[in-house]
């Protein structure tokens, strides 16, 4: 059993087996950082070859320069295909599996698809979204569910060129409009509803709302519940329609290196999310290497990533980088532990998943529910394991390397970002070591530095990083290339180093919480939450939990409160966000702490709430409120604490009654029980 503290070292048959099991790696990459990354660019299929392959124009950088690529022909074909269709015998994997989809209703069947058959819908969707007017560059809303057509969307819209945006499907409809508004996208891709802790969920309602006030002209409709829901003739097509009469076949657009591939919106330090914008050549090169090496993927994986197509992990590790490494992806509809604590060792069981990559919120579960309902399970296919999201504590590192890897299975932390667009620190598999609670070292090639206790990236930076802010150039700037200058990127992240070089991430240092791994905005809760006439002024704060990590805390000023403020402001929440943003407490108070400037101290809140020494109070130009706020905090404490009490007495009193009764109910009245109950 490895305890804290301990290093791990990958067994010698990992290491031999492994892509990558020599540390001379990271010296020689470091040398030659552009050479380095060109040679791994060189294994891919380009249309054409690039001229360049780095450029640097502070704050803005280029891989790739002039090399035309297309990330599907990457995945169906080694030489990228023909031209033409025919009988696609040089398709790569025909009969293998490339996806396999999990239902969240236990009893259904799960739904197949190999590489032929995915590629044969991926032309079909393509040439439906082209027959719409879709042409090269167009944004193209994606709100769907966890089922095969997210992934065949996604590729289709790669396939023409268009760039996809996806909505994750638990976001509010206010959320979606306001990302469907910002790409000026004019398709959208959704579903009648999908399924969750057994409810059907109508999410073709939610589409309908979100798109109201935005440029989407068309809207393409997948059947999953066949729940009841409204139409538009004219605007509205079911995608078994529209894809009915489609060939199989659709040329790949030839994409330039730089041009965009796809926009995702994540939260920063404002009210407002931002699009992130990658590109097609240097993702490609970053997504494929990044997890060939990380996860060691090989032809007969299958590999489970539990993330959403919503965020970027879904996006780069559970689609693209499965698929271009020919491995086979599970995609699973439901929540990990619905409607079994267990339902997700069964799932690696059943399809016998080898790499398991999930997120500490999941991992803390897990734990919580106890070693018991795992004990059956051997997980005998598993080979790696890793997490993602955010930091993960000793304890549960710990646990899920015991109990779940049965001490035999490397388990790799990824640290990576929306931005970064694929991990940029992690071990290798094949070299380690690792070590609880310490996502490793930076991926070879990846100069990483750590200034002030704060993670920076250095030139070259990495090939699939971040481009730009979709139509936001101030905020690029601003956000990432202004703590050090333009030649250094910042992470947002605290982190520190141990005497073997490896990595601890501690956390944001900006106005961004986790939320079990999902990534919100202090600042975007804010200013839902201003949009109540009544609220006078908020702040919200991240505060510790023991399963998600962190929950948002909110900090209301309301001059006229109504009685049932909290349950509005709960409300306003799920409109403008949706559920997964939903604050632990809604805490009335009269003002809120704030230095002479006016700018409110967070910070001092935090401290307030979990009990920590307030430090110095001399700049706050309002002090007084920080003894109103405490007051207020513990009486809420203590009001919970009397709830307890009661409880506990309660069935203190239970207890005692029942013991009574037994010893004033008769022997022959007890003995005659169980007959009495048979007639
Ligand atoms: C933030 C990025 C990258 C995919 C999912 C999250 C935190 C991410 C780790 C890790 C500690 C981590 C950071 C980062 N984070 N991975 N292994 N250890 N923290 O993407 O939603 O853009 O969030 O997640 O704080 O900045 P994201």
């Amino acid at each position: 059993m490895l305890k804290r503290g301990d290093l791990y070292y990958p067994s010698e048959e990992f290491k031999k087996r492994a892509w990558v099991n020599d540390d001379k790696i990271y010296k020689e990459a470091l040398k030659d950082p552009i050479g380095f990354w060109g040679k791994l660019a060189e294994e891919l299929f380009w249309f054409e070859k690039w001229k360049k392959t780095f450029e640097h124009d502070p704050p803005y950088f280029k891989w790739f320069i002039g090399g035309k690529i297309n990330i599907t022909s990457n995945i169906f074909s080694a030489q990228g295909g023909p031209a033409s269709g025919g009988e696609k015998d040089w398709l790569a994997r025909r009969d293998k599996p490339a996806l396999i989809w999990e239902a969240e209703p236990i009893q259904e069947k799960n739904r197949i698809l190999t590489y032929g058959e995915l590629f044969s819908e991926v032309c079909k969707l393509a040439n439906a979204l082209k027959k719409l007017g879709v042409k090269k560059g167009d944004r193209v809303g994606i709100y769907l569910p966890i089922v095969p057509e997210v992934v065949i969307s996604m590729l289709a819209v790669a396939r023409i060129g268009a760039v996809h945006s996806v909505v994750f499907s638990a976001f509010s409809p206010q959320a979606l409009k306001v990302r469907l508004q910002d790409t000026e996208a004019k398709i959208l891709i959704t579903a009648d509803g999908y399924y969750r802790r057994g409810k059907a969920i109508n999410l073709k309602q939610a589409a309908d709302e979100g798109v109201n006030d935005t440029k989407i002209e068309k809207i393409i409709v997948v059947r999953r519940t066949n729940s009841e829901i409204n139409w538009q003739n004219g605007r509205d097509f079911w995608y078994e329609e529209s894809i009915k009469n489609e060939d199989g076949f659709c040329e790949a657009e030839i994409m330039d290196a730089e041009d965009l591939f796809f926009i995702l919106y994540t939260s920063g330090s404002t009210g407002k999310p931002k699009g992130v914008e990658h590109t097609c050549g240097g993702y490609a090169v970053q997504t494929k290497f990044t997890g060939k090496w990380i996860f060691d993927f090989r032809e007969e994986d299958i590999f489970w990533c539990t993330s959403d197509p919503g965020w970027i992990t879904g996006h780069t590790y559970m689609i693209y980088s499965s698929l271009l490494n020919g491995v086979t992806t599970l995609i699973f509809e439901g929540a990990l532990d619905s409607p079994n604590p267990d339902r997700w060792a069964q799932i690696i069981e059943k399809h016998k998943i080898t790499i398991f990559y999930t997120a500490p919120t999941a991992i803390r579960m897990f734990e919580k529910y106890g070693a018991d309902v795992i004990k059956k399970y051997k997980f005998e296919n598993l080979r790696l394991l890793g997490s993602v999201g955010e930091p993960i504590d000793e304890s549960a590192w710990l646990w899920f390397f015991n109990e779940v890897g049965k001490g035999r299975c490397s388990f790799v932390d990824t640290w990576w970002q929306t931005e970064t667009g694929g991990i940029l620190i992690s071990s290798l598999p094949g070299i380690g070591p690792f070590k609880p609670a310490h996502t490793g070292l930076p991926f070879p090639g990846v100069n990483i530095d750590i200034k002030d206790g704060n993670l920076v990236i250095l030139p070259p930076f990495s090939p699939g990083m971040l481009r730009g802010i979709f139509k936001n150039p101030e905020k690029y700037l601003e956000t990432y290339w202004s703590q050090y200058g333009k030649e250094v990127y910042f992470t947002s992240d605290g982190a520190v180093r141990d005497q073997n070089g490896l990595i601890r991430i501690i956390g944001r240092v900006d106005d961004v919480i986790k939320v079990a791994g999902h990534r919100i905005s202090t600042g975007e809760l804010e200013a839902a939450i201003d949009l109540h006439p009544a609220v006078t002024e908020t702040a919200v704060i991240g505060v510790p939990d023991e399963i998600k990590g962190e929950v948002p805390l909110a900090f209301v000023v309301s001059l006229k409160a109504p009685d049932n403020l909290k349950e509005e402001i709960i409300n306003q929440i799920k409109k403008e966000i949706g559920p997964v943003a939903l604050p632990k407490e809604v805490i009335l108070v009269e003002d809120l702490p704030k230095t002479r400037s006016g700018k409110i101290m967070r910070r001092i809140l935090r401290k307030l709430f979990i009990g920590e020494d307030l430090g110095d109070l001399s700049t706050l130009a309002n002090p007084e409120v920080v003894e109103k706020i405490k007051e207020k905090i513990q009486k809420m404490e203590n009001q919970k604490g009397f709830l307890i009490i009661i409880l506990d007495i309660l069935f203190v009193v239970l207890g005692i009654a029942i013991l009574i009764m037994g010893l004033f109910t008769n022997q022959e009245t007890l003995a005659q029980l169980p007959s009495l109950f048979k007639k």
